[in-house]
């Protein structure tokens, strides 16, 4: 009888919880990067780089292992777009900026958001108030947003960066 119930009870722990849980990809995203992935998720509302939804293709300077991209700005952070669509020079971006680079894998489907989020009092953000997010399409986390960016700021502080962002430079 004993053994039966343990071996119940490890039945239950071990295959029907994770399942249950969705522990089995324990890196399904949570906290600040299920709030980037769903901001990110949503479609309505933004402008698109150059005005354009076109996928571009993933330049040499690109720290992104997939070919295709293309980026999009909330209202809060379209207000520092010029009227072609880009940024304007000198710009710094307004509490609430989100910027969404959305990857494209060969077959032209949507792989990964790469995000810049702006919200200075999050506990995620760097000392420059931005939030940054990498996250698979189907909500797996790429690189946590408790990394501050640390794989990312570098390059993104390179020269020629407007408050981070290098669509200017590499898409003139
Ligand atoms: C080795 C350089 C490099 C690294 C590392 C890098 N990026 Fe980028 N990123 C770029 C370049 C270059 C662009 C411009 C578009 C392109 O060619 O991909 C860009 C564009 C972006 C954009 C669109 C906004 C803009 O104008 O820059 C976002 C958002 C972004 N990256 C997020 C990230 C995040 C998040 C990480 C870290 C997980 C990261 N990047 C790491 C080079 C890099």
């Amino acid at each position: 009888m004993k053994t039966k119930h343990l071996l119940v009870a490890l039945f239950i722990c071990v295959i029907v919880l994770p399942v249950e849980n969705g522990c089995i990809n324990d890196s399904q995203a949570e906290g600040t990067d299920k709030k980037l992935y769903d901001m990110a998720r949503e479609t309505t509302g933004f402008s698109w780089y150059k005005k354009s939804d076109a996928l571009l293709n993933t330049t040499s300077g690109s720290g992104h292992s997939f070919p295709y991209l293309r980026t999009r700005y909330n209202q809060t952070a379209a207000v520092r777009l010029d009227d072609q669509g880009k940024i304007i020079a000198g710009s710094v971006f307004p509490e609430g900026s989100l910027i969404v680079k959305e990857f494209h894998d060969s077959s032209r489907k949507l792989a990964r958001y790469a995000i810049l989020y702006k919200e200075s009092g999050n506990q995620d953000a760097d000392t420059k108030g931005w939030v940054w997010g990498y996250i698979n399409a189907d909500g797996t986390v790429a690189e946590s947003a408790a990394e501050k960016g640390k794989s990312c700021n570098t390059c993104h502080n390179q020269s020629g960066n407007i408050d981070y962002m290098l669509m200017n430079k590499f898409f003139p």
